[in-house]
This record gives structure tokens, sequence and C-alpha cells, in this order.
């Protein structure tokens, strides 16, 4: 018996390299095992931060934002009878969504650009559509004028508790400067609105008006005021306006600034300059929880975009930049911040034609940024690939709504681009984690932020303004 045990002993562990292959296994498995646990801790930290964020994104309330709404426009049938020469011929493509978008005879014209019948009307009784975003439908100010404010952006001034909104004031005729040149309206000014609930819109007039006589001017009435945007400065108490300036051919490629003692204006222009003797063309400013603002623009052809802090009264660059999303070609660039991370979202570089959105992150705002992929959800497939037609331009933060923000985008119009649209739908960052396209950690560490298609929404009530 002893023997017999002792030889199965001996089998036990001499037979064993199998035996110690597999507790090699047993222990590589385990460590792999905590390695994995530490990863998903990790992973949830960033969760449990945003714990408010995805106890609050699954409020019944909110739930119904991040619906997805699909959208079936049929391409009509062209118009006419074709030529039996043109009917042997077989269509070189199908006519898509967007050449219709892009027609201004289109038969969809009304879909993509409703008429002023379905206009919002803040000030008449509209019943139970009180509150509602009506994405594209025209929006009416105060004082029943559809609102002029493109490319523009949101800032929230506590001082007087009171939102306003900045944007191009593009109320003249759309011509082109040269043959080939783009569609423009000669500038007229920065349009400036007030609300309380981000719904209702006081127009506040020109808060700088384009110069009407002196060619040399940047504001003269020739040359391109676009994308403005203002922050407070604590420490100067100044309100700071920076825009893209530039001449009808967009070579100037430059920033300008222009400062205010009161939101509503009049701005005093002072400058423009090339941020970091670098071209600047689309552009955006955005101001940190520290109080350090950064100039982000579109440079190098719109190959790449720059990102640099301004000076402590926020009137000029410093001489730190960095370079990001190199080769990406990005432009109309939306920066904000959740939960220590910063994300903007951009567009392609089409001119006033719509292109697919793209999300970045990062943890620092100088960089490395990250691109995660497309934000767009719902509409149909046409519509997640323009951006549903439009254009970012800003990202509106809600306080008391961690993770959720309003989008601001830009439907042009280009034969007509007093009558652009305004494209404002709701933004969450949370749920699943999406893989960065230029992953280089291997791990998926950024919060998916997703865009969703509503053709009516409203803010939530709980939110208050
Ligand atoms: C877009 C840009 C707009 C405007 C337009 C002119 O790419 O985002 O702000 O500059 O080009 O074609």
């Amino acid at each position: 018996m002893r023997a017999r045990s002792k030889h199965r002993k001996s089998t036990t562990w001499g037979c064993n390299a199998w035996s110690r292959v597999s507790m090699s296994t047993v222990v590589w498995s385990l460590i792999g095992c905590l390695l994995m646990l530490h990863l998903y801790s990790i992973v949830r930290q960033r969760d449990t931060i945003g714990g408010i964020r995805l106890h609050t994104s699954h409020h019944i309330l909110l739930r119904e934002l991040e619906a997805v709404e699909e959208e079936d426009i049929q391409i009509p049938p062209p118009k006419g009878k074709r030529s039996p020469h043109a009917a042997k011929r077989r269509p070189k493509r199908k006519t898509t969504l967007i050449d219709e978008f892009l027609d201004e005879n289109s038969q969809l014209r009304n879909v993509f650009f409703p008429d002023e019948k379905t206009a919002i009307d803040p000030m008449k009784d509209v019943g139970d559509d009180s509150f509602y975003y009506f994405p594209a439908r025209i929006w009416l100010d105060t004082e029943g004028n559809p609102i002029q404010a493109h490319g523009g952006g949101i800032l929230y001034d506590d001082r007087s508790d009171m939102y306003y909104w900045y944007g191009e004031y593009k109320d003249g005729p759309t011509y082109q400067a040269h043959k080939d040149g783009p569609a423009r309206v000669d500038i007229i000014g920065v349009g400036c609105y007030s609300s309380k609930d981000l719904w209702t819109w006081k127009n506040e007039g020109l808060v700088l008006a384009a110069e009407e006589k002196n060619e040399t001017h940047d504001l003269h009435k020739s040359n391109v005021l676009e994308r403005p945007k203002v922050i407070y400065n604590e420490r100067t108490g100044k309100y700071v306006m920076w825009m893209h300036i530039d001449d009808a051919n967009y070579t100037k490629a430059s920033v300008g600034i222009a400062i205010s003692d009161y939101p509503t204006g009049p701005f005093d222009y002072l400058y423009s300059k090339r941020p970091h003797g670098f071209e600047s063309r689309d552009m955006t400013i955005f101001r940190d929880d520290d109080g350090v603002a950064y100039l982000i623009y579109s440079s190098e052809d719109n190959s790449e975009l720059h990102i640099g802090p301004l000076t402590d009264d926020y009137l000029d660059v410093t001489n730190v930049m960095r370079q990001i999303l190199i080769k990406q070609h990005r432009e109309a660039p939306a920066l904000f911040k959740h939960e220590g991370t910063y994300y903007m979202v951009t567009s392609g570089c089409t001119g006033w034609a719509p292109n697919e959105a793209m999300v970045h992150a990062a943890d620092s705002i100088m960089g490395p940024w990250e691109t995660m992929g497309n934000p767009c959800i719902g509409g149909n497939k046409m519509f997640r690939l323009t951006t549903f037609f439009a254009q970012s331009t800003f990202v509106v933060p809600l306080p008391g709504l961690p993770g959720f923000f309003i989008f601001m985008a830009d439907r042009w119009n280009p034969p007509d681009l007093r009558d652009s649209r305004y494209v404002w739908l709701p933004l969450v960052v949370g749920g699943a984690a999406d893989l960065p396209f230029e992953y280089s950690f291997g791990f998926p560490l950024w919060s998916r932020v997703s865009i969703y298609w509503h053709r009516k929404w409203k803010l939530p009530d709980v939110w208050k303004g």
C-alpha cells in the first residue's frame, strides 16, 4: 500500500510536466483576472464619478431625450418626363438626399427648410408646444423676427443670471464675390439675444457692427466676420469677444478681438492677428473652470487644429500652442468639459455643405486629443453622415443636468444664407465607452458622446435655467 501510494505520489509529481503547465496556467490566469479586475475598477471609477450621470441619464424625464427617432424621407422621382435619349442613358449615380438638400429647387426643400407657417414663436400661445425645440424650423425672437445668430455661441452670465446668444447677423442678400467663390453675405455685425430659459430670445441688437466706409478696416462689410464667441474675464470685468476675421477670399485667415463692459455691448473692436503666426479660420474659445481660456482654430489649410491658452486678460494668445488632430482636416470646433474630461465636436471641411461630425476627447485640454467617432444617433444614415444636415458651432452646458448638454449646429442655406436654420439637439455623455480611432493605450477610456436626433424635443422640467 505504502509502496503504491509512494508510487502514486511520485507519479503525480513525476509525470507532471503537464501539471506544472497547468499550475502556471492557473497562476497566470489569476494574475490576468486581477489585472482585468484592476482595469475594470479604473473604468468603473470613471463611471462612478459619473455615477450621478448614469443615474440621471436613466431618469425617466431624460430617457426620452435618448430615444432613437428615425426619419424616412423618400427621394422624389426626377421632375418631368425624361427624353427618350436620357432615358436610354443610365444616370451616373443615384441622386442622394444630400443632392436634394443642396438643390434649391428640390421638392424636398420644405422638409429641410420648413416655411414660415411652421415658425416657432415663443410669444404666441403654442399650448403643448411651449418650450419645444423644432430643429431647422424658423425661430422667432420676442419681436417676431427670425433669430439672426449664425455660427454662434452662448454665454451664461452670472451677474445678470441670463443667457446671451451671439452669432453672425446675416440678414442681407447672398451673392458670390467671384464666380467660383463661396456664397457670402456682407458683414452686418454680431447679433446678440438674451434669454432666461434658452427658448424665448430677446433681440439685444447688433453688439458689434460692420464698418460701412473705411475699406481698410477688418470689419468693412466686404470682408468676413464668422463664429463670434464671448467669455467674461473675472479679473478685468470685461466681456471679451473672439471671432474669425477674413477677406472675401479667406486668405487673411485671422482672429479678431473686441471688448465690452456689458454683455449686450457695444463691443469695441481692438485688432486682428494670425495667432502664433499661423492661419486661423474656423475657431472657438473655451473658458476652463480655473479661469484659463483657450483659443482653438483650424490651421495649415484647415488640415489641423491648434490650441493654446489666452493671456490673463483674454485679449491675446500666449506663445504656448499645440498642434492637434494633425492631417484630420477638421473645422467648426465646439468644446466642452465633463467630469474632468475635455470633449470637442468638429465637422469636416466642405464649406457650407454638411458633412460627418466627429467627436474627440482628451484628459488635458492641450492634448493629446483622440478621435472617437461620429456622435450622431437617429434620423437616418444620411442624417448621421451629415450631422443632421448641419454643422457644429457650440455645446451649451446645462447646470443641474450633469452629462447633458445642448448641441448647437447651423443648417446652412447657401442660396440664401440669411435663412440658415438652427439645429439644437440633446447631447449626452455617458453609456458604453467608445473605442478611439487613434487608439494608443490599449483600452477604451472615454465615455460615449451621443447627439440624438429629434423632430421636436424640450429640456426636461427638472432643468432649472
Ligand atoms: C465653412 C465654415 C463656415 C464658413 C464657410 C464658408 O467651412 O465652417 O464658417 O466659413 O465654410 O464657405
